[in-house]
């Protein structure tokens, strides 16, 4: 008989009509998730899921779903999912990681211009009617060549962001727990420590994944260390940065601006101040978002799927230590 496996959401391209081949499919229809309990009732039927970072994998859910062999997330990120809970249970848990690489750091580097330029409030500006003349001291920004960026985690994400970087003329140094001394020598990156990247950056660029060890990585004293004026680009998880302490930086003006493409929580509550502070740029977490990458993530997190559900290593998998 063939597995039974439940998907949280439809997924672009071909991906679930290949899993649907294989297995006995339920994908929830819905735009918005299933809601708790509806993922702990599909669940304690399933052998496999197929979840979005929006749906929590934790202990409660593992313990209702005795069944339970694989676990896919279509996403490189899983701080939605529980992953010791999982490898006590044995269940190989699965991401997409590398086909969404240069996707991210492009759109990380769209929401840097835009903030820097102030391409959004342009926009806004022109379709109001504002316009009335040109003007040497209108919407003025910050230069990106020259400037210096700091990145935050120089995985494969920020070494993407610093290779764009490079091109546009930035300074870049980073901050990372491993020392990546090849890409130092190919990008011309520097490796220093947190209060000198956060002295020195005039942008900074978070791209570590969210743990226990990243969590509020930015608060309120790092934010007082940062140089007056800078910008911060968000694209790795909102809990990276405490958001009450942002909003206070950017409220009295010693953060120049942020653009932001996570938060938290998500999505952003309608009366967040962060939806009317001027020098703030916003996105609903689409930085791996292209037509192309998303079919890719789908396919990829069907590979692993199948590989789990098969008793095999998933091509792409978070505890590899099931598979001596
Ligand atoms: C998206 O945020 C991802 O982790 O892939
Ligand atoms: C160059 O065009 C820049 O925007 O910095």
């Amino acid at each position: 008989v063939r597995p039974r496996v439940f998907v949280t959401r439809q997924l672009p391209g071909e991906a679930l009509g290949r899993l649907g081949r294989h297995v006995d499919l339920r994908v929830w229809d819905d735009e918005l998730p299933p809601s708790r309990d509806t993922l702990l009732a599909e669940a304690a039927n399933a052998e496999g899921l197929v979840t979005l970072l929006t749906d929590r994998v934790d202990a409660p859910l593992l313990a209702a779903a005795p069944g339970l062999r694989a676990v896919s997330n279509v996403a490189v990120g899983y701080d939605n999912i529980d992953v010791p809970a999982c490898t006590t249970r044995r269940i190989p848990v699965g991401n997409t990681p590398g086909v969404l690489t240069d996707t991210t750091a492009d759109f990380a580097f769209a929401l840097l211009m835009g903030l820097a330029r102030r391409v959004a409030e342009a926009d806004a500006y022109v379709r109001a009617g504002k316009w009335r003349t040109w003007s040497p001291t209108l919407l003025l920004g910050t230069d990106i060549h020259g400037a210096t960026l700091g990145i935050v985690g120089l995985g494969a994400i920020g070494a993407a962001v610093a290779r764009r970087a490079r091109g546009f003329g930035m300074r870049v140094l980073y901050v990372g727990r491993k020392a990546r001394p090849e890409l130092e020598a190919e990008l011309g990156v520097r490796r220093v420590d947190k209060a000198a990247l956060l002295a020195e950056s005039d942008i900074v660029s978070l791209h570590v994944p969210l743990s226990s060890e990243t969590r509020h990585w930015l608060g309120n004293e790092e934010l007082a260390r940062m140089k007056p004026g800078a910008l911060l680009v968000n694209t790795a998880r909102g809990g990276v940065v405490d958001q009450a302490a942002l909003i206070e930086a950017l409220r009295d003006g010693r953060l120049g601006g942020a653009a932001l493409d996570v938060m938290d929580p998500e999505p952003l509550p309608t009366d967040s101040p962060l939806m009317t502070l001027p020098n703030v740029l916003l996105a609903p977490h689409i930085a791996s978002a292209s037509h192309a990458t998303r079919g890719r993530m789908a396919s990829m997190a069907v590979d692993n799927l199948l590989a789990a559900l098969d008793g095999r290593r998933p091509p792409h998998c978070v505890n590899p230590e099931l598979f001596p």
